[in-house]
């Protein structure tokens, strides 16, 4: 067997979204496509040109990288590939001064602690069929749809409460599903929370949901659950229990969970108060 390694570029989407089917995750090839043109990607193809593996990181600002898409298919596991790919994106961030950050799953933490990332926290997956009637924000706050106008300020807002700089990430996914996009604000202007979400392979995916606090992240949430049919995922971390509550009242389920990791500083990160949802694992 020869294995090449390769750039994976934009044009590439469509012959590696076997890769992340095959591992049943819910990326379609329109993120794909986002991903690989954002990105920097790496991956090895098998003799017959075909995708056995893959990694990539995507620049969140000039001190943070996020690493994703770390797939190897199954007949060509434990030979090294996902260690090796993975080290050359972080070769590419570490040259660049910026730390990487990850959420792993059970599958891909042992290939992670060897490379040198620690655990930050623990974030639950929540297949949700069908979601309630949406919760109404508290007294001072009003919910209404996100528009273009709104980018700056929702990017502003996110990399208070996140420490990321994940602008254009936001912006996409605002202008891919506009229905899934809300704004909380205060009665003097003030930004208080947003969430946006996409299609997704098997369900809509709600996230990034990030709000002041609890109530305000759950409002949001629940409006954007009630803008679609199901089913949709929702990656929130486990420290925020009144938005698992919530989930469980729907009948939502969380039989898997990821772990936020981090090598190298990025102070701020560990703090997970506002994050109320992800935008996924391979999104941050
Ligand atoms: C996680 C994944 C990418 C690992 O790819 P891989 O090429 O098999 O990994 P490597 O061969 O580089 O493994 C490196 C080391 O990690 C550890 N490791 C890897 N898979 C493991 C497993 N299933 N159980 C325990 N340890 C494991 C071992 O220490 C291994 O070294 P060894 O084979 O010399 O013992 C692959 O299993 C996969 O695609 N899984 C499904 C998708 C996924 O969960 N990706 C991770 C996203 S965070």
């Amino acid at each position: 067997m020869t294995l090449t390694e390769r750039d994976l570029r934009p044009a590439d989407a469509e012959a590696a979204w076997p890769l992340s089917i095959e591992a049943g995750w819910n990326q379609n090839v329109i993120d794909w496509r986002f991903m690989l043109g954002h990105g920097r990607a790496i991956g090895v193809a098998d003799d017959d040109g075909s995708w056995v593996a893959s990694a990539l990181a995507l620049p969140l600002g000039p001190d943070l990288s996020w690493l994703s898409m770390v797939l190897v298919t199954q007949k060509r596991r434990r030979l090294g590939l996902g260690t090796r790919l993975l080290r050359r994106c972080l070769e590419h961030v570490e040259a660049q001064g910026a730390a990487a950050g990850l959420d792993a799953t059970e599958l891909g933490r042992p290939v992670y602690l060897p490379l040198g990332f620690r655990d930050l926290y623990r974030i639950s997956r929540w297949h949700i069929a069908q979601a309630g009637a949406a919760l109404p924000p508290p007294s001072g706050v009003r919910l209404r749809p996100m528009t273009e106008a709104d980018d700056a300020r929702v990017a502003a807002f996110d990399t208070t409460h996140s420490v990321m700089q994940r602008g254009y990430i936001l912006a996409h996914l605002r202008g891919r599903r506009p229905d899934l996009a809300w704004l909380a604000e205060r009665a003097d202007g003030g930004v208080a929370g947003y969430v946006v979400g996409r299609e997704g392979r098997t369900a809509t995916s709600i996230g990034p949901v990030v709000a002041a606090d609890a109530t305000i992240g759950l409002a949001l949430a629940s409006r954007a659950l009630a803008a679609a049919p199901g089913p949709f995922l929702m990656d929130v971390p486990d420290s925020h229990a009144a938005v698992a509550d919530f989930l469980r009242a729907c009948g939502a389920t969380s039989p898997r969970y990821f772990i936020r990791m981090l090598k190298g500083d990025l102070p701020g990160l560990e703090n997970d108060g506002a994050i109320i949802a992800l935008a996924g694992a391979e999104l941050a």
